[in-house]
């Protein structure tokens, strides 16, 4: 635990930990690969370790190369990536069973993904995991698998997937989950022929950006995916900064007057940077610094760069709809700590996916921000927030089911100018956040 509270501005420039949704895809991608992938900056956190594990009881051999995998947080000046590390994995062959349930612990993404991995090849599995992952819906993706062909028994961890011929097929996604289309995508790497996913809205696309690396043959066209079956080609992944870590720290500077923060060499993905657009609608001091546009250089596969941000008062209410939210899911609970500092009411509808998280994070948002002395209301899969002139500072709530929560309860803190560790729940994603806090704000 850390300390994540005293008042004072945040000043500075920091770095924050490598995109979670990256790393687990180069770990799983690398697991199932011939040959030997590099993974540069990988996250090392609960989520992104618990893969690993996973992957290491699968045959794969991953090394790291720092021998300091919790690395230390950001000091104010510029600091050293935190919770990062070069990691090289090398394929084995499948063993066709293991003594143990795979146990997933908290970690969805590894969840949902292996399950369409395992799905097509020879063996069996159990998956399991933690409290919050059994309560979580592995339907979406275990339904259409079976479609395919797929023998998947359980529809909540844990699991069993008994490999089985899988037939190229089309899947139509209506939930707008970047996870369920990953998953379907990789099981057809394994699949007799073509499999295609059709889906009506836009998620995260680090699947279909990172595939090709690893030697896949894709094709598509907005919203339709086809992947060719082939085998995965050890490959050379760079995870550049999480944005939905750099929205904990810009959403702080933001909210703590006098704060003037860059947050460097972040991954800079336009289905990962709605919360900057719903933060620039909100009249936010943000500026995005693209490395490309900087350098001159033509415009990457991965784009990345570094923001900035400048507390500049208060922020106008927020409104967010239903096709805002995939790509902003993962900061939601981060926005409605905002909107609840912010002049007016916020809405934030369509959030019936956030119900589905590591906790409800409709409930859990709405009770938190309660609990810090703001109005809200939940209409259906709607919450409402009216922004309030400070939070209540004596609010302790227990957030500790949830990573994101945790970490929006510690911003809260930050800006209330209190004394609040940060729990242990936040390492499943950021490691070292009190810590990166403290250094901003020169008492680490
Ligand atoms: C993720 C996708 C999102 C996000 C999760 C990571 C991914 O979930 O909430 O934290 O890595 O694909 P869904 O798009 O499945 O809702």
């Amino acid at each position: 635990m850390s300390s994540a509270a005293s008042p004072g501005p945040l000043i500075g420039t920091c770095r924050v930990p490598g995109d979670k949704s990256v790393t687990q895809r180069a770990l799983l991608l690398g697991a199932f690969a011939d040959g030997r992938t590099h993974v540069r900056g990988a996250l090392r956190a609960g989520d992104t370790r618990a893969t690993a594990d996973v992957v290491a009881a699968l045959g794969a051999e991953i090394a790291s190369s720092d021998g300091h995998p919790e690395g230390p947080a950001a000091d104010g000046s510029e600091a050293a990536s935190p919770a990062a590390a070069d990691v090289v994995i090398t394929g084995c062959p499948l063993p066709r069973s293991v003594e143990r349930p795979l146990d997933c612990r908290n970690a969805g993404t590894a969840a949902r993904l292996l399950l369409g991995l395992l799905a097509g090849r020879s063996g069996s599995w159990i998956l399991d995991g933690d409290p919050s992952l059994r309560r979580r819906p592995m339907a979406r993706v275990a339904q259409p698998l079976r479609s395919a062909g797929a023998r998947i028994e359980g529809d909540l961890m844990p699991v069993t997937v008994t490999g089985a011929r899988l037939a190229g097929v089309t899947h139509e996604v209506a939930l707008p989950s970047a996870q369920v289309k990953s998953a379907l995508l990789l099981s057809g790497l394994v699949a007799e022929g073509p499999t295609t996913v059709v889906q009506h809205v836009l998620t995260r696309d680090h699947t279909e950006r990172m595939l090709p690396t690893f030697g896949v043959r894709l094709h598509q066209q907005p919203g339709v995916t086809t992947v060719f079956p082939g085998p995965l080609r050890g490959a050379s992944v760079d995870v550049p900064g999480d944005p939905s870590a750099a929205a904990f720290v810009v959403v702080s500077t933001l909210l703590t007057p006098g704060s003037e923060v860059w947050v460097r060499d972040v991954g800079l993905w336009p289905r990962r940077t709605g919360f900057l657009r719903a933060l620039e609608r909100a009249g936010a001091d943000v500026m995005v610094l693209r490395r490309d546009a900087r350098d001159g250089a033509p415009q990457p596969a991965d784009p990345r760069g570094d923001l900035r941000a400048a507390f500049a008062g208060r922020l106008k209410a927020f409104d967010i709809g239903p096709t805002d939210v995939p790509d902003l899911v993962d900061e939601l609970p981060i926005l409605a700590l905002a909107a609840a500092l912010a002049d007016g009411t916020s809405r934030f509808g369509g959030l019936a996916e956030l119900r589905l998280k590591e906790s409800d994070r409709v409930a859990t948002v709405a009770a938190l921000l309660q609990e810090l002395g703001v109005p809200v209301s939940v209409v259906g899969d709607e919450l409402r927030i009216t922004g309030v002139p400070v939070l209540t500072a004596a609010a302790a709530p227990d957030v500790s089911a949830d990573h994101r929560l945790e970490l929006t309860a510690a911003v809260a803190a930050q800006v209330c100018g209190r004394e609040r560790p940060v729990g242990a729940a936040a390492d499943v994603s950021f490691p070292g956040f009190g810590a990166l806090l403290a250094g901003l704000r020169g008492t680490a």
